[in-house]
């Protein structure tokens, strides 16, 4: 792992939308892994001032979202596909039949989740994948759990994952209570990895990532035998390295 620290949120948004572009320059028909949550968004929104003042052409790419609710369908403003298309998508110019979001109102879910391997695999595997990490160490939404989930599957959200994302929605009752996600195992195939955290609240789960055991008891730590992954934390997420 190759940690790295940053003054502030918007100093890891420049440095991670760095790496996408120099991935998309390099190789301008690669493949994206994406990732919602507050934290990528000073990345995005650096990734769409760079299209904008013709430094990077995403129309090339391919990108796949790590995960999406159960029962939200893409027009629902607390969606992850809406809220790629707010935060990203509306901004750069990836071809729309290049973006995959998984569907949380596929008829049958368990389906959708091994058609999106295939796809991914169609598509060549995923060159660069952006993460955030949950307080609790979970990295999409595979949550701490006796095993690393190998690959695409539905998961029941837990209690504080719930609790970190009703500030989304009117009440936590109104949160989802069950998420597809790609799996560890899904993740680890992606030929590089950039996971950013910023805030003291990300601390925690941040040293356990990198100083302790490889365990599912902090999904992120697998991170640590992953051949090409950069850390961007903050000085507060990165205050107990
Ligand atoms: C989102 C995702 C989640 C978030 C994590 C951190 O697609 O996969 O694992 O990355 O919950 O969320 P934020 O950035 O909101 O703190």
């Amino acid at each position: 792992m190759n940690v790295r620290i940053y003054k502030d949120a918007q100093a890891i948004g420049t440095a991670a939308a760095a790496l996408f572009a120099a991935q998309v320059i390099d190789k301008p028909n690669c493949v994206l892994g994406l990732a919602t949550g507050s934290t990528p968004i000073p990345t995005y929104k650096k990734m769409a001032e760079m299209y904008r003042e013709g430094a990077v052409d995403f129309s090339g790419v391919t990108t796949f979202n790590l995960d999406e609710y159960v029962g939200l369908d893409h027009d629902h403003d607390q969606s992850y596909y809406y809220f790629m298309m707010e935060n990203l998508f509306k901004h750069i110019n990836v071809p729309h039949d290049r973006i995959h979001v998984l569907s949380g109102t596929a008829a049958d879910v368990e389906a959708e989740c091994g058609h999106y391997e295939d796809k991914i695999k169609a598509a060549g595997g995923i060159d660069l994948q952006i993460l955030g990490i949950g307080r609790n160490g979970h990295i999409a939404f595979n949550e701490p759990a006796a095993d690393f989930a190998p690959a695409t599957h539905i998961v029941e959200l837990t209690e504080s994952t719930i609790e970190a994302n009703k500030r989304f929605f009117a009440s936590a009752d109104d949160v989802p209570r069950r998420a597809l996600t790609m799996g560890i195992g899904s993740i680890m195939k992606a030929r590089s990895i950039v996971i950013i955290a910023t805030g003291s609240d990300k601390a925690e789960a941040v040293r356990d990532m990198v100083k302790g055991p490889i365990s599912p008891s902090c999904p992120a730590s697998i991170l640590q035998a992953h051949p090409d992954t950069v850390v961007m934390v903050d000085e507060a997420a990165g205050a107990l390295l």
